[in-house]
């Protein structure tokens, strides 16, 4: 008699601990973002087609100055003897994701300020804003999420 009682209870103790885990692992409802007690709206998913595509156009515009690997330059905080400054990297140590979309999409299409004397070149004849936007996606994925989460807010909270 025990023993049934036993064959039954374990199974279903089972399927209790599975449905828990289960529920425990639930994503809870997206949190709006806030930093310095400004709140942006929570972090907006990325469009995987959007993030292969700026991958493909990464390699075939950027990667030669920038990296293979999102890595850019050794010492690109050092001033080279032109005075100008070296690629930096595009992943979560360089400090692209120190700025808004607007502005990195400005710098992709226009090239950098000729003023300092930066080498980054002007994109805009051979990609449209929509190619420099999946490019945009492309870093976003490989960014931290402390690093995506502060320029989703500077990009929601800056007004041009
Ligand atoms: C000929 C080399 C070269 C190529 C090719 C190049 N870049 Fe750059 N890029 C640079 C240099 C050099 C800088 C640093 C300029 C400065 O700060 O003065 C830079 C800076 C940038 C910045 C600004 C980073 C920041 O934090 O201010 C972005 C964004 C960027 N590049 C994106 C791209 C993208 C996207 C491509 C491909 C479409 C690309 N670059 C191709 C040389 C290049």
């Amino acid at each position: 008699m025990h023993r049934r009682k036993l064959l039954f209870a374990v199974p279903v103790l089972i399927l209790f601990l599975l449905l828990l885990v289960n529920w425990l692992a639930m994503p809870g409802p997206a949190q709006p973002v806030v930093i310095n007690g400004v709140a942006a709206p929570p972090l907006p998913p990325l469009d995987p087609a959007a993030a292969a595509e700026g991958a493909r156009l990464y390699g075939q515009y950027c990667a030669v100055c920038h990296g293979a690997n999102l890595e850019g330059t050794p010492n690109w905080k050092v001033r080279l003897a032109d005075g100008s400054l070296p690629p930096p990297p595009q992943d979560s140590s360089g400090h692209t994701w120190h700025h808004a979309d607007e502005l990195l999409l400005e710098i992709i299409r226009d090239g950098g300020d000729p003023a300092s004397g930066s080498k980054m070149p002007a994109f805009g004849a051979q990609l449209n804003d929509v190619q420099i936007g999946a490019i945009l996606t492309y870093f976003k994925s490989r960014w931290s999420r402390e690093a995506r989460e502060f320029q989703w807010w500077v990009t929601a909270t800056t007004s041009e």
